[in-house]
């Protein structure tokens, strides 16, 4: 079966009041806007990403505000840790309702096997599992920090690839990769295992602090699954006319 694909707006603001204005903003003109039927966008709120500075200023109440006004969540909190905790924690998120939630694949496969039955059993009581995704490399540790500092001696891709194979054999749902490794990360993990890929940028727009990057529409070409896209959104003068472009090239 093909994979859900989606456009996960990155929710990086400060506090609840600045997310949920944001939001406000985005729906309102938004229900305006799917009444004219020449857009094609659905009819759901926009799928969001919360990570740490958000979760850690305001906490699980800001997951329960957004699932109250029907939002579906990733909780970008990226643990890392060893197996015993990471399980604990993630029983705990799993509670939350939470759609997507991740860890770091550094931790190895022990540790990610620990998430994910942590994960699935605070989730027990929702029909809809959250997906487990892992962290293969951030896109801000560049070949020399891999050499230099962490004094791993094998190129980028190499690593990036053992650990998404990592991530699979722990039975992981997929990856956050770059979109430039969509495509190998399906060839040696499957078609099924999913890509979920931040760096995303419109042809005008600069690139900010994000080194590799792709359009909405060169990321479905490469094979993304979700594609996670803030300040293109975040940012623009019209943020509905943003996530709007953003679903039509990307779906
Ligand atoms: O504003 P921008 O579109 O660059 O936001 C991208 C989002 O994806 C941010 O929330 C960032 O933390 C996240 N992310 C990333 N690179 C990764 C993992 C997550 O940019 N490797």
């Amino acid at each position: 079966m093909a994979n859900q694909r989606d456009v996960i707006i990155a929710c990086d603001f400060k506090c609840a009041d600045e997310t949920i204005q944001f939001l406000d903003r985005l729906t309102r003109i938004r229900d305006e806007v799917i009444s004219c039927d020449n857009y094609r966008i659905g009819t759901g709120r926009p799928f969001v990403k919360i990570g740490m500075e958000l979760f850690y200023a305001e906490g699980p109440e800001m997951i329960k505000l957004l699932k109250k006004r029907g939002h579906k969540i990733f909780l970008d909190l990226k643990l890392h840790d060893i197996p015993n905790t990471v399980k604990k924690s993630m029983q705990v998120i799993g509670g939350y309702g939470v759609d997507m939630v991740n860890v770091h694949a550094a931790g190895g496969v022990r540790m990610m096997q620990a998430a994910k039955e942590g994960l699935m059993l605070g989730a027990a009581r929702f029909a809809d599992k959250p997906k487990l995704i892992a962290v293969t490399q951030l896109t801000s540790t560049d070949e020399e920090t891999l050499h230099k500092e962490l004094l791993i001696d094998r190129p980028m891709n190499e690593v990036v690839r053992q650990y998404a194979l990592n991530a699979r054999e722990a039975g992981l749902d997929g990856v956050v990769c770059s979109a430039f490794e969509a495509a190998e990360i399906h060839e040696v993990c499957g078609a099924d295992f999913l890509t979920v890929t931040p760096g995303i940028r419109f042809v005008e727009n600069t690139n900010d602090d994000q080194k590799r990057v792709m359009t909405p529409a060169q990321a479905k070409l490469a094979g993304s699954d979700y594609i996670v896209v803030g300040r293109p959104i975040t940012a623009a003068d019209r943020p509905i006319d943003a996530y709007t472009r953003c679903k039509e090239e990307f779906l």
